[in-house]
């Protein structure tokens, strides 16, 4: 670990935090502990009760100042290969023995610990069932004209589970992830019963952070932000915005599957984003940036102060998304945002998205979680997204075509996250 001088102590402790869940394992955990001690509010509610929709933690998380709801700081995904020999009902109880230690561990929320498990299609091959209608989670495909998959740094993930951990404290990531893995057997002063040894094996890691100021602290020497350290202290993102305004993001209840045996449940679709900030920040103006994000009105009208708090609960894109077209044509250039809200439904965007940025391998990225419904609702919102119909004028399936220019996908993944009475090892038809 490094950071732990003195002249860098007070600035760093969110950078020190970030490293340490980046690197993982039991030292960096302890250095994370030595650092700042093990102060984390236990369990109120007991596992069963909990929400039956994992993904309901909105009315658990904190509110931002502006009243959206505040994702938790610190992410954690743990790709998981299954290597039991069932899955069985022995393995089942093991798994829930082990979810619910963690969860007795920490009280569900930003100080605590809230946590989703997700099941792919490569889990689902392997039973003679298929899963029922009224879940599509179909295996991942390329999704833009420039995602190749011959290329060799772009993958199409396969593992069969996924964990997705979140807390404002980096240290309860790590103490919940040896927990999980049969590293500790006791966390925040609550024994673990069980771990996923013998069921599943940790396949990948990925980590990130989101959040006012973590961006900024984070991004000396990290490769695609350029060395003047440009982004600013105000942004929850790399890219500089906000995001997360409650308006533009789907209801828990829309993205909820409603009916079968998987009701209560959601889908999660994964893409792993690389990001190149140079021309962004080096040769784009201020206006260019917030037509590229937003749309080319908020640059005009000067509707975005710094990263954007002052839009309040709404990115207030409402307005322009019926321009898109117009402005590919006439401003030349489309907002991101502006392209996506096409795929609202009844004026409400379908997706909720709990993205976060990366710095995982020292490259800036974002790992891009949303739920939603069904992967259909993604693919929708996707290719409202990439904006291939809006090539007109000075905007190429690149260029002046919102962000697409400054990323690029690496990863993608879809995964069925079960209503909580399904979530260890489900059968496709568990009822
Ligand atoms: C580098 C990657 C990305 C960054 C930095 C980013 C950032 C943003 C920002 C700042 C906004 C406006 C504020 C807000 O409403 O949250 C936004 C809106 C949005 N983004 Fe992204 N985004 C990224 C990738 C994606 C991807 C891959 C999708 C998936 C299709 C997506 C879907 C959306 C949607 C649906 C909205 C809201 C549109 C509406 O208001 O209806 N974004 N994004």
């Amino acid at each position: 670990m490094t950071g732990t001088s003195g002249s860098t102590r007070g600035l760093s402790r969110r950078s020190f935090v970030r490293a340490a869940v980046a690197i993982g394992g039991a030292s960096a955990l302890s250095a994370c502990l030595d650092r700042f001690g093990d102060d984390v509010p236990t369990a109120t509610l007991a596992p069963d009760e909990r929400p039956d929709r994992q993904h309901a933690w909105n009315e658990f998380l904190a509110e931002d100042d502006q009243g959206n709801v505040h994702t938790p700081d610190h992410h954690l995904l743990l790709g998981l290969d299954y290597v039991g020999d069932g899955p069985n009902d022995d393995e089942r109880t093991q798994l829930a023995a082990t979810l619910e230690s963690v969860e007795r561990a920490y009280r569900y929320g930003n100080e605590g610990l809230v946590l989703t498990i997700g099941y792919g299609p490569a889990y689902f091959d392997r039973f003679d069932d298929d899963l029922p209608a009224s879940v599509d989670v179909p295996e991942p495909e390329p999704l833009a004209p420039f995602e190749d998959p011959d290329d060799d740094r772009f993958e199409l993930d396969r593992y069969d589970a996924l964990i997705h951990l979140a807390s404002d404290h980096g240290h309860v990531l790590l103490s919940a992830e040896e927990a999980l893995t049969g590293e500790l057997d006791e966390v925040n002063g609550v024994t673990v019963a069980e771990s996923v040894e013998g069921l599943f094996e940790v396949a990948d890691r990925r980590t990130g952070f989101i959040g006012d100021g973590l961006p900024a602290e984070n991004q000396s020497g990290i490769n695609g932000i350029p060395n003047s350290d440009p982004v600013p202290e105000d942004a929850p993102l790399f890219m500089g915005f906000k995001t997360g305004f409650d308006r533009n993001q789907a209801s828990e209840d829309r993205v909820t599957i409603q009916e079968g045996p998987f009701e209560g449940g959601t889908t999660t679709h994964l893409s792993k984003i690389n990001l190149q900030l140079q021309q962004w920040y080096e040769q784009d103006s201020r206006d260019q940036r917030v037509a590229k994000m937003f749309c080319p009105a908020h640059a005009t009208e000067d509707r975005v102060d710094g990263a954007g708090h002052n839009l309040g609960t709404d990115n207030q894109v409402g307005s322009c998304i019926d321009d898109a077209e117009d402005d590919a044509r006439s401003e030349g250039m489309v907002g991101h945002a502006q392209k996506a809200g096409r795929a609202r439904e009844d004026g409400d965007p379908i997706l909720l998205r709990r993205d976060f940025n990366s710095t995982d391998d020292d490259q800036a990225g974002l790992h891009f979680l949303s739920h939603q419904r069904s992967i259909a609702d993604f693919v929708r919102t996707r290719e409202a997204m990439t904006g291939s119909d809006l090539t007109e004028g000075a905007v190429s399936s690149r260029t002046n075509n919102g962000i697409l220019q400054y990323m690029t996908v690496h990863n993608r993944a879809n995964y069925l996250v079960p209503p909580r009475r399904h979530r260890e090892l489900p059968t496709p038809r568990p009822e």
